[in-house]
């Protein structure tokens, strides 16, 4: 079975190196002979163990039928996307990291490998080496999954601990995700929270059934999180992660899902998730809380979950029954508006009592102190409420002059 590799960046020559590096034993498991016949880049190579395999054409590996598996690791919309659905017409499976892509056009491209009786896999899309896809839809079919979380981008959390742990500044340990190969081309994507955004949608289309897009999804990264706001969450016991969750809707309502900066227990299962690795909780009617972990971005665990693919489709016969889920129009998530949340406040003031104030339109709240707070800086955490009455409040607190320095929903995860 010939395979094309479509793609030669961080995960694409991550897949070339682990295929070559274990291929006897990959031919073992898939029970035949495989080969990588085309490596497809417009870069040249020259200097490459595998520089024969290269080709700038795609038509060619599209119209050459010996080729039945092809991986799609260009990652972005196009040429992706018509690569994909080419392939996939011309019978050929097709497997991918490309979350992008999934979280856009997965409906669809499942459909199209359906109809061709071949396969759409995306294991590597999210928690790069976690198996999280296939778990999710094979080994935990019985459940209903009512709710799913988790730490779900490298990048961002491999900074958030440096922070945390080392006072590192943002930019400085953003410039080492980059060294080492964690983060995207652009890594507004994954500091803006986009890239768990995409991850969200894709687990959250597996687990209710229904195709889930990105611009429906509330996301906010973790560029307004400062040093101040991680000594606060550390005086109530928490440590801030980026947060991707989605949870079934009641009573057939529209599902809420979110990707935002939270404060966690930094006791709690997700909390104690650090550096590049990603955790994820899923939550079924039978099992209870089941919690992966691993290596969430880099070149081999990505790799990984990228070859298990291309050794699943040489076993496969037919299309997998059960990666799927239905298209959608859209609009079928909550508005942030509507979520109900506890939250965390750091408020400036020089004239507004700042306690009293608060005070007065939240309740009772818990007050947080940290080393070096200035006289006019009030921090807490206010009770459980929708967010639109916590926007509310808050414009009355700047209309009396107080700036909003700080805010992050406290979850218990
Ligand atoms: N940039 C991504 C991350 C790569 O940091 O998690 C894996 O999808």
């Amino acid at each position: 079975m010939n395979i094309a590799v479509l793609g030669y960046g961080t995960v694409g020559s991550g897949v070339v190196e682990v295929f070559f590096k274990n291929k006897a034993n990959l031919q073992k498991k898939a029970g035949q002979e495989l080969d990588i016949k085309y490596i497809l880049d417009l870069r040249e190579f020259p200097d490459d163990p595998h520089a024969a395999l290269f080709t700038k054409d795609f038509a060619q590996i599209a119209q050459d039928d010996s080729v039945k598996v092809v991986a799609e690791v260009i990652g972005g919309l196009e040429p992706a996307y018509t690569f994909t659905k080419t392939c996939l017409e011309r019978g050929k499976s097709v497997v991918t990291s490309n979350k992008e892509l999934v979280a856009q056009k997965g409906a669809e491209l499942l459909e199209i490998a359906r109809a061709h009786q071949v396969n759409y896999f995306f294991e590597a899309s999210v928690g790069g080496g976690i198996p999280i896809i296939r778990p999710l839809h094979m080994c935990l079919a019985a459940n209903s999954i009512d709710e799913i979380a988790g730490i779900l981008n490298g990048t961002t959390n491999f900074i958030l601990t440096k922070m945390i742990r080392e006072g590192m500044p943002f930019e400085t340990a953003l410039a080492l995700a980059q060294q080492l190969g964690y983060a995207e081309r652009n890594p507004a994507a994954d500091v803006e929270g986009q890239d768990a955004c995409r991850k969200i949608c894709i687990l959250a289309a597996l687990s209710f059934g229904e195709h889930v897009y990105p611009k429906d999804v509330y996301t906010e990264g973790i560029t307004k999180i400062t040093l101040e706001d991680v000594a606060y969450a550390a005086d109530c016991g928490c440590v801030i992660k980026l947060i991707g969750r989605a949870k079934r809707g009641e009573h057939g309502g529209k599902l809420s899902a979110m990707v935002a900066p939270a404060f966690i227990s930094h006791e709690s299962q997700l909390g104690t998730v650090d550096d590049v690795f990603n955790g994820i909780l899923v939550r079924g009617d039978a099992t209870g809380d089941v919690v992966f972990y691993g290596k969430g971005a880099g070149k081999l665990p990505t790799a990984s979950a990228v070859v298990g693919d291309i050794i699943d489709c040489a076993k496969a016969t037919g299309t997998s029954p059960s990666l799927r889920w239905n298209p959608s129009e859209g609009g079928n998530v909550a508005s942030r508006e509507e979520n109900v949340t506890r939250m965390y406040l750091r408020l400036q003031s020089d004239t507004v009592k700042l306690p009293q104030a608060v005070g007065k339109l939240f309740g009772e709240v818990h007050t947080l102190n940290r080393a070096g707070q200035a006289a006019d800086e009030y921090a807490c955490i206010i009770s459980e409420r929708p967010e639109h009455e916590i926007d509310a409040a808050i414009a009355k607190l700047e209309g009396m002059g107080v700036t909003l320095m700080g805010k992050v929903r406290v979850l218990d995860y």
